[in-house]
């Protein structure tokens, strides 16, 4: 079975909640964005997007265990090594470090999504056509907005791969209008 069409019918399986899809989706876009910039594997990076969150109603309850309960089903399903490693590392609070090119931009860079996402729906028409690289950053600057949202992780973009906050973000706006129907925004 491909592995895009494999990855959705785990997410149909272990994940009921909308918007949790519509971040896999978001993360999925960003993603292939990213390695079209870094000449990465499109697919490959896409997929550990998609499949990044599949233990997140698994794991409510323990959150410790986010992330490490995602790489084993994803292990056990065959996938390949290098997605199972990004979506094990992915978790910050295990201060596992990101090793590779994949297992960086997934680490530091799929918060991003949800923070668009946030900006949008503050908008008039709750739309990204409101949405502009100038708004998000105002809205990073300010601790306050979207407090859930892990500025420090996201920030380390610029250590570990090397663009600006900015710049990830002026991808992330881009990769999420591709797939604005799906996202509803
Ligand atoms: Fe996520």
């Amino acid at each position: 079975m491909e592995l895009r069409e494999k990855s959705l019918e785990l997410i149909n399986k272990y994940l009921k909640n909308e918007n949790l899809k519509k971040h896999l989706l978001a993360t999925e876009a960003l993603m292939r964005e990213l390695a079209k910039k870094f000449n990465e594997d499109e697919e490959i990076w896409g997929i550990a997007g998609l499949i990044h969150d599949i233990d997140w109603e698994l794991t409510k309850e323990t959150p410790e265990k986010h992330s490490l309960i995602g790489a084993e089903i994803l292990e056990k399903e065959g996938f390949p090594k290098e997605i199972v490693e990004a979506v094990r590392k992915h978790n910050h609070i295990h201060n596992f470090e990101p090793k590779t090119l994949l297992e960086k931009a997934l680490y530091s860079c799929e918060e991003m999504t949800g923070f668009i996402v946030a900006v949008a729906l503050v908008m008039p028409n709750k739309s990204l056509d409101e949405v502009t690289v100038e708004r998000i950053m105002n809205k990073f600057k300010e601790p306050s907005f979207a407090r859930g949202v892990n500025r420090e992780i996201i920030q380390k973009c610029e250590e570990l791969l090397g663009i600006t906050v900015e710049e990830l973000a002026e991808i992330c706006l881009e990769a999420m209008k591709k797939i604005r129907d799906k996202l509803g925004l």
